[in-house]
């Protein structure tokens, strides 16, 4: 199989690479990103040395021209993870997120339909869902959408162009819908590695509002398995929920991150909510479950565990993702938030 693997230097998608070469050492992948400030190719090192059936192309996806170029050379599936993924940064400057999520997305689609590629996998989030109460049932795929960020009202966008293409063009589609991931390579403005790091130097935890949202974490390997069942077993036009069930609450993960590398929870500070702050995510993920024999092989302690060791021996590689517009943006993101607490 080959398969084009979009937005492959980010998070998820270079340890799903990773995951396919181990796997699937027969499948030939070309990892396609315009390396934003989260795309990073020293998550790669490992994979460039060492593989025949793995190549890279630097570009943008809201650019048809360049993926039909790629796709001149023969693809049978494209596994889209390529956003803005960072709902902080929604609310600073939305445009880039409607940009790349939206029209990239499209773009995309009408390049696979062009080719009539065999598949088409959208990596989506269970936040298209919005918000749960305490007391909620879980999200399912027939939960409706209603996303309240601007990021995640993209991703909701970009799930709709693609029920759409299955609809209107017969497009051979499947849609993931993970919850929270976390594990190595993790941009350091998401919620785990940021507290991994501010607590390893001491500065303070930024925790919004009260610190009881609800977040549902998985092991990022195991969203990897998820997608890559999904990609060779996934009914056409289907919707999968991914989750572990594993809600958390914010300040038990940030309690959990301290203890573990030995910190006072006095660098803990409440700061100001963020806007529209959905409240929990929760997911039912019976379907992938019971379709596809999906389970989680993390448990968290496991996880959590691992992760903070993975930051504390790639010093280099977080040391340099944080250098220059990461610190413009952290300024931005905490800088009068901290302010305010300290006055
Ligand atoms: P990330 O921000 O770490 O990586 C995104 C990658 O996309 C980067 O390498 C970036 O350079 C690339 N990219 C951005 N714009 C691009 C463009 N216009 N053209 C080509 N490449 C572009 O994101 P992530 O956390 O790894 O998330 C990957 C996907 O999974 C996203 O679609 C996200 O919505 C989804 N998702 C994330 C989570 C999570 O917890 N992080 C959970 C569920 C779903
Ligand atoms: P994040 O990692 O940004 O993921 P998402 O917003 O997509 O769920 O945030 C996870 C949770 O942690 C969310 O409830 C917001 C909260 N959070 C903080 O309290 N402080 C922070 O500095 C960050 C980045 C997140």
């Amino acid at each position: 199989m080959k398969l084009l693997v979009t937005g492959g230097a980010g998070f998820i998608a270079s340890n799903f690479i990773r995951y396919l070469r181990h796997q699937h050492p027969e499948d030939t992948i070309v990892n396609l990103d315009v390396l934003t400030y989260a795309g990073n190719l020293n998550s790669l090192t490992d994979i460039e040395a060492s593989s025949d059936h793995y190549s890279f192309v630097k570009a943008d996806i809201t650019n048809t021209e360049d993926i039909h170029s790629v796709m001149r050379g023969g693809v049978d599936v494209m596994v889209n993870f390529a956003a803005e993924s960072h709902v902080d940064r929604s609310i600073l400057d939305p445009v880039v997120f409607v940009r790349t999520n939206v029209l990239g997305t499209q773009v995309l689609l009408d390049v696979a339909r062009h080719y009539g590629v065999k598949k088409f996998v959208q990596v989506s989030t269970d936040e298209v869902y919005g918000t749960l109460d305490l007391h909620s049932p879980a999200f399912t795929e027939t939960t409706p959408l209603q996303p309240n960020s601007p990021y995640s009202a993209s991703k909701a966008a970009a799930d709709l162009l693609v029920r759409a293409y299955h609809e209107t063009f017969g497009l051979s589609v499947n849609i993931t819908r993970c919850s929270n991931n976390y594990g190595p390579y993790q941009f350091p403005e998401k919620l785990i590695p940021l507290m991994i790091i501010n607590a390893l130097e001491d500065k303070p935890l930024p925790i919004y509002g009260d610190g009881l949202q609800i977040r549902d974490w998985l092991h990022v390997s195991d969203h990897c398995a998820g997608i890559d069942l999904v990609i060779r077993q996934g009914r056409n036009g289907e919707a999968y929920n991914i989750g572990g069930q594993n809600e958390r609450t914010n300040l038990d993960i940030v309690r959990t991150v301290l203890k573990a590398l030995g910190k006072s929870e006095s660098l803990i500070q409440h700061v100001e909510d963020r806007p529209g702050h959905d409240r929990r995510y929760a997911i039912d993920a019976t379907k992938i479950e019971t379709e596809l024999g999906w389970l989680p092989q993390y448990t968290f302690d496991r996880g959590i565990q691992e992760t903070i060791e993975w930051y504390l021996g790639h010093r280099s590689w977080w040391e340099s993702v944080r250098s220059g517009k990461y610190r413009e943006y952290y300024d931005r993101q905490y800088g009068s938030r901290l302010e305010s607490m300290r006055t």
